[in-house]
């Protein structure tokens, strides 16, 4: 069966430094020595990553040990540099793209891409999403789960989720800047605790600030089940009919009404969890997600979905439909011998 990881992270072995040329070391940068790549922002150690992150080889056979087959890939968040001024961080954005738009012209079968843009300007991030999806072949955008000072119901940004529904180009939303990152330093909180909520913070908002509701048509997913947004819905829901006045402000529908028209990845950690997140959200709604190559997501692609003994249906939903759906692509586009 046709499997496709709707949520794995890529980097070029190499990018501009932009903290260099602009005297600004909030720009994350990759280093090279010992044959190790580390990546530094804001002068620190950040993280180290292997060839797990950039080679598109190694990848493949990777996942094919598990028997996926394909990976629609988007960069990692701590790129997203929505703090920089915008023609900075385009410069940036177009790099990650292009690169992401090679490898998936050189592994048609094995690679999906989503972009990323500089949503700090909310027309830069038009014209590049627009490059993105006319000239470069990827199927839509990752964008974080909040713009700075902005959640995603800002009305500078309407006009982006407006050109995204006219382009069909499918949006990921993935948790960044997690919120409490500063009261909560140990422990990976911010991993562990921020992420989640950061998940739920960004679909309310796309629900509550009407967003949805105005562009029916735009195709929405959420990295990591959703967060908590699923899980908490029932007390979101009661918020909405107990207090109206706080909650319902601007949308007046059901915010329970939108999942049949969202997807969630798969990538959860606890079979319970994903038999909730199936029995909640729709059995259609749900895709394989795995946040590769990093320790939080799935070490095993598939393995979560696996575990839950579906009938085969579901299991094609899981594996490939609901991803096909979200990306508006013909199964033949990972099955045809090219
Ligand atoms: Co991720």
């Amino acid at each position: 069966m046709l499997k496709i990881d709707t949520h794995a992270h890529i980097l070029p072995a190499e990018w501009p430094d932009l903290a260099a040329k602009y005297g600004d070391d909030r720009f994350p940068v990759m280093t090279r020595s010992d044959g190790r790549h580390r990546i530094y922002k804001d002068g620190k150690f950040f993280r180290e990553v292997w060839q797990s992150a950039f080679d598109a080889g190694y990848r493949i056979d990777d996942y094919a040990r598990h028997g996926v087959d394909v990976q629609v890939v988007s960069t990692v968040p701590v790129m997203f540099s929505y703090w920089a001024r915008p023609h900075q961080a385009l410069e940036l954005h177009r790099h990650l793209n292009d690169h992401t738009a090679g490898i998936c012209r050189d592994h048609p079968r094995h690679y999906a891409g989503i972009g990323t843009v500089p949503l700090q300007s909310p027309r830069l991030a038009i014209e590049e999403m627009e490059r993105c999806t006319e000239q470069l072949g990827l199927q839509g955008v990752q964008i974080g789960s909040h713009v700075d000072d902005w959640n995603l119901d800002a009305a500078e940004l309407f006009p982006f989720f407006e050109a995204a529904a006219d382009l069909g180009a499918a949006i990921l939303v993935h948790p960044w800047d997690m919120m409490g990152t500063n009261t909560m330093p140990k422990y990976w909180l911010p991993w562990l605790v921020g992420m989640p909520a950061e998940q739920s913070r960004a679909a309310c908002a796309l629900i509550f600030g009407g967003v949805l509701e105005r562009l029916p048509s735009l195709r929405v997913a959420f990295a990591h089940g959703g967060g908590s947004f699923p899980f908490t819905i029932g007390r979101i829901e009661h918020g909405f009919k107990m207090r109206p006045d706080l909650v319902a402000t601007d949308n007046a529908r059901n915010p329970r009404e939108y999942f049949p028209r969202l997807f969630f990845d798969s990538c959860v950690h606890d079979p319970q969890a994903l038999r909730y997140l199936l029995d909640v959200v729709g059995h259609d709604r749900v895709m394989l997600g795995t946040d590769y190559p990093f320790p939080l997501g799935e070490q095993e692609p598939g393995s979560g979905i696996e575990a839950l003994d579906l009938d085969e249906n579901d299991r094609a939903r899981l594996f490939h439909g609901s991803a096909l759906e979200w990306l508006a692509l013909p199964l033949s586009r990972f099955t045809k011998e090219s």
